[in-house]
């Protein structure tokens, strides 16, 4: 395979137990540069463990790992960090209580000379992490001393991709980025994965919202218990197929037919007004 189509970074049959308890079993799974790659799954299915795997957080009980077609082994997440693997966690990653321009650059700030001082060159900090985030579609924020708790959460998760980006990620992997946000915040989101994509990064991205898969989704992976129920291209499968996968098909039908039968066994509850009175005086 030429080096043009060989992905930049795969799985092959890993798998992950916690004593005893299989969270991933013989996962296989490829990711292209400029392509996007959506892991699906319930909650449970295993999509945290694999991107830990993937980041170097965890190591796999077995199975291979390759990177820019090299068998790898990653015991930390600073040596996948250095190949450039980079993850930006659910919780972001971010700190509130922190400036824009220092957060951007937590861990690898650049330093001046102050006499025979090094110190934060916040003046060069702030500028970088501003154009980073104007690069990527984020205006509003003007100021690199403002706070990263007054951003809002789609800022976060750009400013989060914008610094992976800045420091040379080849591989971005993406935990439910979108999935605390309202609908006009994951757009911004969605927009920023494809734009990381068109730069030719090769990116991973988590959730459970199909739309949001859909969008932005070159390869599609379901995950059910820890394996691949599914591995489809983009086009291949509708909306509806999807859902209904990662329910584990018939699993779904049973559970509407429970739920039709729970709603027409529901009554409401007799409320008499004297507790609506209670309730509304604060007793
Ligand atoms: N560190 C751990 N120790 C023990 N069990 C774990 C650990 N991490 C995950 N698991 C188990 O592995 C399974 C998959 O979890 P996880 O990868 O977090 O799923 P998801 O992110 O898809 O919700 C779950 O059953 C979970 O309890
Ligand atoms: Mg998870």
């Amino acid at each position: 395979m030429s080096a043009a189509t060989s992905p930049i970074m795969e799985l092959q049959n890993v798998s992950k137990s916690f004593s005893g308890i299989e969270a991933l079993k013989n996962v296989s799974c490829e990711i292209f540069r400029g392509e996007v790659l959506c892991l699906l799954g319930d909650n449970g299915a295993g999509k945290s463990t694999l991107i830990k795997v993937l980041s170097g957080f965890h190591q796999p009980t077995s199975g291979t790992m390759h990177y820019a077609c090299e068998e790898v082994v990653l015991p930390s997440p600073r040596s996948a960090l250095e190949r450039g693997i980079a993850t930006v966690h659910q919780e972001v990653g971010t700190v509130p209580l922190i400036s824009v321009g220092r957060n951007f650059f937590l861990g690898s700030e650049p330093t001046k000379r102050f006499g025979p001082l090094k110190i934060f060159d916040s003046a060069k900090a702030n500028a970088v992490a501003l154009e980073q985030m104007r690069s990527f579609g984020i205006t509003r924020v003007t100021n690199g001393n403002q706070l990263v708790g007054t951003l809002s959460g789609g800022e976060r998760q750009v400013l989060a991709i914008a610094r992976a980006i800045y420091f040379g990620a080849q591989v971005l992997i993406l935990d439910e980025p979108t999935s605390a946000l309202g609908v006009k915040e994951a757009a911004k989101v969605l927009v920023v994965v494809n734009e990381v994509r068109k730069q030719g990064i090769g990116v991973v991205f988590i959730t459970h919202n199909v739309r949001h898969a859909m969008a932005v989704g070159n390869q599609f992976v379901v995950l059910i218990h820890g394996q691949v129920e599914a591995k489809f291209r983009r086009g291949e499968k509708s909306r509806d197929e999807i859902l209904n996968l990662m329910a584990g098909g018939e699993q779904m039908e049973e559970l509407e037919a429970e739920l039709s039968a729970l709603e027409d066994s529901f009554t409401a509850p007799e409320v008499d007004d004297q507790t609506v009175e209670q309730i509304r005086m604060g007793a």
